[in-house]
């Protein structure tokens, strides 16, 4: 079974994580990565192909690096990348992600959808920050590569704004980091909330797989059985991590 890829080189790839927008290594190489990434996703059985519009993620990167205000952000180049293509090659009609801060991580999911990045038309594409100010801040950013509103954000507690969303969740990406007690535990809060919406076929995407996988133990144990979710697979693209599981 297929649990992990896993690039050579994630010790040593490190961002600024004041200067988002800096290049790390050269495009190709970035490319390369990603696209390892993507082909352990589809021979895990989590994406059905591993092709996404290249031209497409360039514009949607320089629209989030022209429009955006980033006062720092853990996703690296090749994180945003593999966020941006998951949701591109998944084209899930809505996406829920909990706890965007200031709403980079939510645009690189969202991404595919809305804005220069749009390669497919979705239905409710939705960031939930609990802190009102952070939120406000993510919803302007948002507006202004989105217009149409179908990418959104509000300001919420990301479990019970799960717990109370109305449809199927084609799409869960978590980053939330909770309380003090909690941290990043609160992601298995949040997913069980969420677990009657989560037909088959969805997908969980959970930010700090790597760095977090501590806290994160509970979560990673739940995700990784297979009674659970179909197969769960972690990307090793840099120091943080993104665990990918289908259910
Ligand atoms: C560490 S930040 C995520 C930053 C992101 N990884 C990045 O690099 O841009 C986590 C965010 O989750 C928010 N948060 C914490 N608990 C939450 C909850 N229960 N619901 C929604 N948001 C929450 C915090 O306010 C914070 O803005």
């Amino acid at each position: 079974m297929v649990t992990e890829y896993c690039a050579e080189d994630w010790h040593s790839y490190r961002m600024d994580y004041h200067r988002p927008h800096e290049a790390l290594e050269p495009l190709e190489r970035e490319i390369q990565i990603v696209d390892e990434a993507l082909e352990t996703l589809k021979r895990a059985g989590v994406l059905p192909h591993t092709q996404y519009d290249h031209q497409k993620f360039l514009a949607f990167r320089q629209a989030v690096a022209e429009r955006f205000e980033i006062p720092w952000t853990a996703i690296t180049p090749r994180m945003q990348r593999l966020l941006y293509a998951i949701n591109a090659i998944a084209q899930p009609q809505v996406m829920i992600a909990a706890g965007v801060f200031c709403g980079n991580t939510f645009i690189s999911n969202a991404g595919a959808a809305v804005g220069p990045g749009a390669v497919y038309t979705a239905r409710d594409l939705v960031g939930v920050e609990i802190k009102p100010e952070e939120a406000e801040r993510a919803e302007r950013n948002v507006r202004r590569i989105d217009p149409t509103g179908v990418a959104r954000v509000v300001a919420a507690d990301a479990v019970d704004f799960v717990a109370e969303y109305p449809h199927p969740i084609d799409l869960l990406y978590l980053d939330a980091d909770g309380d003090g007690r909690r941290g990043k535990g609160i992601y298995l809060d949040i997913l069980e909330r969420a677990w009657d919406k989560m037909k088959p076929g969805s997908i969980v995407l959970a930010h700090n797989s790597v760095n977090c996988a501590e806290t994160l133990k509970h979560y990673l144990q739940f995700v990784r059985d297979e009674r659970n979710f179909r197969a769960s697979v972690n990307m090793i693209v840099d120091g943080e991590g993104l665990e990918v599981s289908i259910r």
